[in-house]
């Protein structure tokens, strides 16, 4: 049995529908009663048999459920309240995925729940979702076109997501505890803290010219599994990459908001606003491109690059939970404790088209 946690949110629905479609028993929760009861009738109209819960973070952690298998969580900002999904599936023997980009979210998974799901031979993941899954495997790509044993300190690798999709409400609240936590880079092996908007990296891709900046995501801690020993050699950074202008004024805006969020009440008042804004729509025509770039770390001149060209990228996520759970359910999942997403369901390129 999967349960869905905030199943009814933008990308929680767009799961639902995606396994409506398939022969797996599903269980939806969230906090909200009519939200929740919106989304059963539209699952019950489909034909397609449905149990509910409406619980909040607060209450699910005492929930017993024994019949769950895996918990998919999609509804954030992890960071605030994820943790209480993951006891809940803890309690329950049950394996745990979710769709978060929060970088400081995977390493508390990774450093206190690890060992804990591996105890009971369980796994979990974070960042099942477009954005790691695009870098892990355009990493893989850019690492199978080189040579890696010639690989040392002077070299480093920028991940780079190039994308200029509208965000959803969820998205946006996060983007604020990704932003206050600062960047994050791994440099020969340790992870340290740098700011946010402090790297500033141009490049030419597709006959245009892009300006790149650093903001660390889940992938920070996703990478350095795939990496294994390499990491302990090379530094690798996230950057989000947009036309030369915006990223400029992306910088300020990083820069002012890094300090402003420090303030709890500024956190809290923001967070409010941007649960207020509506939900994207998603077109063909935006590209969400993840590339790889290897570096000379003393020259900047740029070695080598790979890519990898998306869209819709709230469709892709959900694409990419509805595979996950097809491969969990075929019994073709690799790992116990913390893996990273695509070393646990071994996910194709294809699975980033829309
Ligand atoms: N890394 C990626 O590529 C990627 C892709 C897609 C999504 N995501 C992440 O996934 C998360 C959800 O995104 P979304 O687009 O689905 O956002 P969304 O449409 O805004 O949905 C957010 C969900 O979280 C729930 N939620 C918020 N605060 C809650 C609380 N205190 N207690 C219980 N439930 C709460 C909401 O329920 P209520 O309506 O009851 O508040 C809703 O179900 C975000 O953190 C986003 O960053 C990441």
């Amino acid at each position: 049995m999967i349960f869905i946690y905030g199943a009814y949110g933008y990308t929680g629905r767009k799961l639902v529908d995606l396994l409506s479609d398939k022969d797996v028993e599903l269980i939806v929760a969230g906090r909200n009663p009519e939200k929740i009861g919106r989304l059963v009738e539209s699952i019950k109209a489909k034909g397609k048999k449905v149990r509910h819960y409406v619980v909040g973070p607060d209450q699910i952690e005492d929930l017993d459920i024994p019949e769950v298998r895996l918990v998919i969580n999609t509804a954030g900002p992890f960071s605030e309240f994820g943790e209480s999904i993951v006891r809940f599936a803890l309690r329950n023997n049950a394996n745990y995925i979710d769709c978060s980009g929060e970088p400081l979210w995977v390493k508390k998974l990774y450093d206190e729940y690890s060992w804990r799901f591996a105890q009971k031979n369980l796994f979990l993941s974070s960042g099942v979702a477009w954005e790691t899954v695009a870098g892990e495997l355009v990493l893989k790509k850019l690492l199978n076109s080189i040579d890696v044993s010639s690989l040392g300190l002077n070299h480093k690798i920028y991940i780079v997501y190039l994308g200029e999709f509208n965000m959803s409400p969820g998205t946006l609240q996060s983007s604020l505890y990704i932003i206050k936590n600062g960047a994050w880079r791994w440099m020969q092996g340790k992870m340290i803290q740098v700011k946010v908007g402090s790297v500033y990296f141009e490049f030419d891709f597709k006959g245009r010219k892009f300006g790149a900046t650093n903001i660390t995501t889940a992938d920070i801690i996703n990478l350095m599994l795939l990496l294994g020993e390499l990491k302990n050699k090379i530094s690798l950074e996230i950057l989000f990459a947009g036309n030369i202008r915006r990223v400029i004024i992306f910088r300020i805006a990083l820069n002012i908001l890094y300090y402003v969020l420090k303030s709890n009440f500024a956190f809290s008042l923001l967070k409010r606003i941007l649960d207020k804004f509506s939900e994207p729509s998603e077109s063909d025509r935006i590209l969400a491109s993840s590339i790889a770039f290897l570096l000379d770390d003393l020259s900047g001149k740029i070695l080598k690059f790979q890519f990898i060209d998306s869209a819709k990228p709230y469709l892709v996520t959900a694409k990419i939970l509805s595979y996950a759970v097809d491969k969990f359910i075929d019994g073709q999942v690799k790992g116990v404790g913390y893996t990273s997403p695509t070393l646990l369901f071994d996910f194709p390129e294809y699975i980033l088209y829309p």
